[in-house]
Order: structure tokens, then C-alpha cells, then sequence
């Protein structure tokens, strides 16, 4: 069962891909979950395929609602008593062109990828610093790296939860609160599918990258050994992860080369 048994743990976006593949992984090791996103009746059937169900229990919430993350930490101290690790996973992909995306497409995929997990955090600092331990690990992207065409509000939303992080990372630098990002590559879930195109709808087709991309079962294994860690931002996935270096190196070739 290892060191994460009856560890208190906390994952948004848990009724699908990364978070859902997290949650079955961590109760195979015995930890204690709580496990949210908006769809409580998936979160359900999350909950009854884990190894633990018995300990697990269910917050549904809509990180676009981030106003009500203090209620949200309140009930989830009540479910769980207290919280060692946040795994702040809940996100949203896009896919349009700056011309042609809305402006509530953009500030969606604001609220959702960033205002929330910064809402969600900033709502769960108190309880950490209260007992001077615990850790959360935001999900970034290596698209928060580089830009990239049709890309732009999801990458910039990354980019920002990457730089707010690190920064809240040496904030507590002096504390027993661990702060650390992961950045995917290409991990086959439903990202794509459920990305948002420039009006709003999901885009209910799926890319070739992401269906070749890592296994989501294989990508928690990973991001589980790299929680013990002390590097603070750790990328995850295949030869994709080679796009970060060569855009720091010679963006010129790396825009030759993706297009
Ligand atoms: N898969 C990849 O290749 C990849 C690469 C880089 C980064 N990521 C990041 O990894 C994270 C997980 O994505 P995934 O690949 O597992 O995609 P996914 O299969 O689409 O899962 C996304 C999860 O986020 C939840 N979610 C979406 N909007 C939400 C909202 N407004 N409020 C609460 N929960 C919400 C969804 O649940 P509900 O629909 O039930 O709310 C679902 O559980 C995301 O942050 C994503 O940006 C993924």
C-alpha cells in the first residue's frame, strides 16, 4: 500500500482521464479520496470501479463557480477531517483561432483553468498553514510553454497556473507545505473531445495525439512518483515532452518544425 495509505487526498476533475486514472491509483494504495468535478452521477460509478469505495466520498463542484471555494474546502474538512494532498487537476482544452474564439470562450477557459484552482487553493491555504504541512499539486501542460496556433486562451491559462505556482511555491518556501506543478504531454484522454471550439461547443472529435498519446493509467503511476519528488515542476508524457527544450533553445525551429 506504500506511504500513501490513509493519506487524506483531494482530486478535482476526478470523473474522467487523469483525475479519474489518479483516484483509482491512489485507492489502490488505501489513501482516503474525495473526488470532484461537475457530473456527480460518473463521479459515482468513479467511485464503485476504485479498489476502496468505502473510502471515498463525493464533492460535486464547478470550478467555474469559484466564488463558493470556501464552502467547498468547508465541506471537504468535513469529509475528510483534514487534507495532506490536493491534486488540482479539473480542466478544460480549446481549440480556435484568436479571430475567431469569443471572449466568454476566452474567460471560461480562465475561470476554469486558472481562477479556480487559484480560488480552490487560496480557500485551502489556511487549514495548511494551520497545521504547517501538507501539499497540492496543480495540473499544468507543456502547451503553457510555447504558444501555438488555435491554442492561444488554453495556453496562456497554463502559462499563468504554471507562473502562479512557483510563485506560491516560494511563498512557502520556509513551510512544511509543498506546492509543485506536473505538466502532461500527450496523455490519452478526453481532453480533445471535450475541448471547447471558438463558440463554445465541445469539439466531440478527438486528435490523433492524443488517442497515441500515454495511457492515463500509466500517466498516475508516474505522477504518483513524482509527488515524492523535490523538483517543482516535473513534465510527464513521451517524445511530445522534446517540443519544451527545443522551443528554449531555437523557438525558429521549433515553429518550422510544428508547422
Ligand atoms: N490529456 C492530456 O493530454 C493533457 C495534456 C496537458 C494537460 N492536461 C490537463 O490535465 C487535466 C485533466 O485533463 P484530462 O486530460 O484528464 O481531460 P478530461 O478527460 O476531459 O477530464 C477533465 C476533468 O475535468 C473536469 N472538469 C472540466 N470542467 C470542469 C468544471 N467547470 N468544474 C469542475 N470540473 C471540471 C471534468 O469533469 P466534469 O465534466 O464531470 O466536470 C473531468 O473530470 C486538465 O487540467 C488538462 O488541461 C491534459
Amino acid at each position: 500500500m506504500g506511504r500513501f495509505e490513509g493519506k487524506k487526498i483531494w482530486i478535482t476533475g476526478a470523473s474522467s482521464g487523469i483525475g479519474k486514472a489518479t483516484a483509482q491509483a491512489f485507492s489502490a494504495m488505501g489513501a482516503q479520496l474525495l473526488i470532484s468535478a461537475r457530473r456527480t452521477d460518473v463521479l459515482q460509478k468513479v467511485k464503485e470501479e476504485c479498489a476502496h469505495p468505502e473510502h471515498i466520498d463525493i464533492l460535486p463542484l464547478d470550478m467555474e463557480q469559484h466564488l463558493q471555494s470556501d464552502q467547498w474546502v468547508k465541506k471537504a474538512l468535513a469529509h475528510l477531517g483534514s487534507i495532506d494532498l490536493l491534486v488540482s487537476n479539473a480542466g478544460i482544452g480549446q481549440s480556435g483561432t484568436v479571430l475567431e474564439t469569443t471572449n466568454e470562450v476566452e474567460r471560461k477557459i480562465f475561470e476554469v483553468n486558472y481562477h479556480g484552482h487559484v480560488a480552490l487553493t487560496k480557500s485551502l491555504l489556511p487549514h495548511l498553514i494551520e497545521r504547517n504541512a501538507g501539499h497540492i499539486v496543480a495540473i499544468g501542460s507543456i502547451a503553457g510553454k510555447f504558444g501555438q496556433r488555435k491554442l492561444a486562451a488554453y495556453s496562456a491559462s497554463k502559462a499563468a497556473l504554471i507562473v502562479y505556482f512557483e510563485s506560491l511555491k516560494e511563498e512557502l518556501k520556509e513551510t512544511g507545505i509543498k506546492v509543485q506543478v506536473i505538466s502532461p504531454g500527450f496523455i490519452n484522454t478526453e481532453v480533445t473531445l471535450n475541448s471547447l471550439d471558438a463558440q463554445g461547443k465541445p469539439l466531440k472529435r478527438n486528435s490523433k495525439a492524443q488517442e497515441n498519446g500515454m495511457p492515463a493509467d500509466l500517466f498516475a503511476q508516474k505522477l504518483i512518483r513524482a509527488l515524492e519528488s523535490d523538483r517543482f515542476h516535473r513534465y510527464i508524457g513521451r517524445k511530445e515532452l522534446l517540443a519544451v527544450p527545443l522551443h528554449a533553445l531555437s523557438p525558429r525551429l521549433f515553429y518550422k518544425l510544428l508547422g
